[in-house]
């Protein structure tokens, strides 16, 4: 088979075969397509698309691409389930949701993904808890998932291969938000995973690849239609990406925040909203709970009693990282030397922000990839982030820049200056979920 002939009929708005599909896929996983022949596939299928059957084919060839794990032998007492977000900017909701839902009774082998385009990723997140073992063997990580009830961990060599060199092609050739790409990518993780039932966390809005609630209900629908096609029950939540999720964006800061929200010191409202939300349907879509409001007292009662803060701190010290890291976690994290706080031109409510470009300003200051090799500097970013709605003046700044150079610290602040619309009355309130939809 020709390779330029697969790119050329996509180019042209064809349909691909499964044999076509399958020939890309074990190119891709054994390296033998170059990057310059994905990267135009991928360009191809970004500008006409994949039907259904040709999405739901790629998310299955790029599954059984490597390792695909299984559960039923390990003697678990609970399902196995997991979500997954599109992506956006100050995203920590799986550091949350992981510990909160395995205290429910859950089980959550978290295969996480690196940042992707201008949002951040969980699996470079974790990467900035010093000595924790992102990448751990099988046996370890079903380990660690069996006794404290989660594990997040990054994408593995054999863990869905081929999603893994397309993921990292497509982060710097701009062929992220294409649904059937990202469907495939999603569902071919989960699915080598091994899960019983997921819980999608589509985002929409500024920050997110989908901008508009009609294209993210489409990803929703796409997802949840192949998902069934292998069996795996899933539920979608649509959700607000117009601004930083939380008050942080940037690697080892999120995980700070994350930790005060486990140790009760901190609920930002709207992450709040978002995890009780998604942790709830979780419980719900593994059967554990059958009523809505059930479930979110549980998942509340998870944070409130301190259990998800000790799951939390058992995954990762299993993991490798610090014993004391949740009590002490100012002495571990990686943190920048230069801190500026970003003040607005005029006084006023904020009305809007452009969280694209707060996500570009974090890889400005080394905190994201710029092309795929990249080493990331996790400890920059954005702290004290103002919400929409916000009133910021020359005593509340927009967000508080942390960097690693006075250079970069001044790109970063025009940028978010930019990002910030600023008006004399305060915005209406917006909805933080939109709707959530499951399998017909
Ligand atoms: N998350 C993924 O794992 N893949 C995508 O393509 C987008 C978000």
């Amino acid at each position: 088979m020709l390779f330029t002939e697969i790119i050329r009929k996509k180019r042209d708005g064809g349909e691909l075969s499964p044999g076509e599909i399958a020939y890309f896929v074990d190119g891709l996983a054994d390296g033998s397509i170059p990057a310059e022949q994905v990267s135009a596939l991928a360009m191809a299928v970004f500008l006409n698309s994949m039907s259904a059957e040709e999405a739901s084919q790629l998310t299955l060839a790029m599954a059984a691409s490597g390792t695909v794990l299984e559960w039923q032998d390990e003697g678990l007492d609970g399902p196995v389930v997991d979500k997954h977000s599109t992506g956006g900017v100050g995203d920590k909701v799986s550091f949350l949701l992981a510990p909160i839902a395995a205290a429910c009774g859950c089980y959550v082998p978290m295969i996480s993904g690196r940042g992707l385009g201008h949002t951040g990723g969980t699996a470079d997140k974790v990467e900035s808890i010093p000595g924790y073992n992102a990448a751990p063997n099988f046996e370890l990580f079903k380990k660690v998932v069996k006794s404290t009830g989660c594990a997040i961990i990054g994408q593995t060599a054999d863990l869905a291969p081929a999603d893994r060199r397309l993921y990292a092609i497509r982060d710097v050739t701009e062929t992220v938000a294409s649904v059937p790409l990202i469907t495939a990518s999603i569902l071919s993780k989960k699915i080598a995973a091994g899960l019983q039932a997921l819980v999608m966390d589509v985002k929409v809005g500024s920050g997110a690849f989908m901008s508009d609630v009609e294209k993210a209900e489409e990803l929703a629908n796409s997802i949840i239609a192949t998902a069934a096609k292998a069996n795996l029950d899933t539920h979608a939540l649509v959700t607000d990406m117009n601004e930083c999720l939380g008050h942080t964006a940037g690697n080892a800061l999120e995980i700070a925040e994350a930790i005060d929200f486990l140790k009760n010191n901190q609920r930002e409202s709207r992450l709040d909203e978002v995890v009780m939300a998604l942790c709830a349907e979780m419980l719900i879509v593994s059967g554990l709970e059958s009523d809505r409001d059930a479930a979110l007292s549980r998942v509340d009662e998870a944070v409130t009693s301190g259990k998800a803060a000790e799951v939390f701190s058992r995954m990762v010290y299993e993991l490798g990282g610090p014993a004391d890291l949740s009590e002490n976690y100012k002495n571990h994290l990686p943190a920048a030397s230069l801190s500026k706080a970003v003040y607005p031109a005029v006084s006023g409510y904020v009305t809007s922000v452009n969280a694209f470009t707060m996500g570009n300003a974090i890889i400005e200051l080394g905190g994201g990839r710029r092309t795929m090799g990249d080493e990331l500097d996790l400890s920059v970013g954005l702290t004290d982030v103002a919400p929409i709605g916000a009133s910021v003046d020359r005593e509340r700044p927009l967000a508080v820049i942390k960097a690693a150079s006075d250079d970069a610290a001044q790109l970063a602040a025009a940028m978010i200056r930019e990002a910030y619309k600023i008006s004399d009355s305060p915005p209406a309130k917006r909805p933080v979920i939109y709707e959530t939809l499951v399998a017909d």
